[in-house]
């Protein structure tokens, strides 16, 4: 039998009241609960520690033992991506100067330890990359949702808030509504999982600062008037219990007062258009996408068959898109665990979106309950 231990620690009263708000506030159950999240964020601050370390200079063995062996494995696929991008750059005659090319890589390494996702039971998660062979074709072909959201965003939420506030865009994709915000003068931060959607947006966007982090453990300095999330990018998020993370994390990242806007592709939206197939041809690639849906599992499925025109030639990449859909009263339920106050809903039949949004997409708006 596993014997439990307890120890006694002693707190300082600030620290137990906080504790307490926590508890009281209904975001942790116990106050263990809120001292295991801790734990946990402090051991991920060791291990990116460690990894920082790792990467300046050599690790001792009992050092490299103290890693979680997964994380390990991650940084060792990400150097060899990041190898294989430098090589195909070179192939293509995209390379740069010595200098140039350090920054870039020194920005594209910084990610890969400030976040090591975990859900809700501190069961590690892989960072959601399936994006990455898609960038370039995404940010041809469907960069222009922005352009149809921003409207929305700005008749629920942006309309009332003051130049220069900051916002997030999670999961921002290749980042063109991230720079519809910036122009408009909001400090603008973006959050994707895809560091190649992050490499455009950074281009798209160049006064946005981005983040390579997963949507479901976000761990962002500073605080924000407004979250955004467009494009059904919450419904790749395959889980309730990962979901409820995420919408904790918002809650946690928001201001007093401060909005949370999503859209998700609802149960109707899936089973009218997920199904059939379309394609781009253009003269540097081809893109054919395959739709379907599963009513048991709730999930659509795009399998992308993608050929690029590239120094050596045509290159094939096959790869699935999945997402999930959930029932707007889970949706509902979960954002009120979280610990959010007033919510609304609105489907396509609501002016606002009348013409502009595809059938069976929703959008809520949810506010964490303190006075604006
Ligand atoms: C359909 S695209 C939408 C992009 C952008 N919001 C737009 O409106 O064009 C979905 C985006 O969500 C990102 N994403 C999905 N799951 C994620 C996760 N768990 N963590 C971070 N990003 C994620 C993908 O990498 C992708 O860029």
């Amino acid at each position: 039998m596993a014997i439990r231990q307890t120890r006694n620690i002693s707190l300082p009263p600030h620290q137990d009241s906080f504790i307490e708000r926590l508890v009281s506030g209904g975001r942790y159950r116990t106050a263990s609960e809120v001292v295991r999240q801790g734990l946990r964020l402090l051991e991920e601050a060791e291990h990116r520690r460690l990894l920082e370390e790792w990467i300046v200079e050599e690790l001792t063995e009992e050092e490299q033992g103290r890693i979680p062996p997964e994380l390990l494995d991650d940084v060792r696929a990400h150097f060899r991506q990041l190898a294989d991008a430098a090589l195909s750059e070179v192939a293509e005659d995209r390379h740069v100067d010595g200098p140039t090319a350090m920054q870039r890589l020194r920005e594209r390494i910084e990610p890969v330890g400030t976040s090591q996702p975990t859900s809700a039971e501190g069961d590690p998660v892989t960072r959601y990359d399936a994006y990455d062979p898609f960038a370039r074709v995404y940010d041809r072909h469907w960069g222009f949702f922005a352009a149809r959201a921003y409207p929305i965003l700005e008749h629920l939420v942006l309309g009332s808030l003051p130049s220069g506030c900051a916002v997030l865009d999670l999961c921002c994709g290749t980042g063109q509504l991230a720079a519809e915000l910036s122009r408009r003068r909001f400090r603008t931060t973006g959050l994707d999982g895809s560091e190649a959607m992050i490499g455009i947006a950074r281009k798209n966007a160049p006064d946005a600062d981005f983040v390579v982090q997963d949507v479901r453990n976000i761990a962002l300095p500073g605080r924000f008037s407004a979250v955004f999330s467009t494009f059904d990018s919450l419904n790749h998020v395959m889980r309730l219990d990962e979901l409820e993370q995420v919408f904790r994390s918002v809650f946690a990242v928001l201001d007093g007062g401060g909005y949370f806007v999503f859209d998700l592709n609802m149960e109707e939206g899936f089973r009218s258009r997920w199904r059939g197939s379309f394609e781009f041809v253009e003269d540097d690639h081809v893109c054919v996408v395959r739709s379907s849906h599963d009513a048991n599992e709730k999930t659509g499925r795009l399998d992308v068959t993608l050929f690029e025109l590239k120094a050596s030639g045509w290159v094939r990449t096959d790869f699935p898109l999945i997402q999930r859909w959930y029932q707007e009263r889970e949706i509902r339920n979960l954002l009120r665990k979280a610990g959010f106050g007033e919510l609304q809903s609105l489907d396509e039949s609501e002016p606002i979106l009348e013409g502009s949004m595809h059938e069976g997409r929703m959008f809520f708006v949810a506010t964490n309950g303190a006075a604006h």
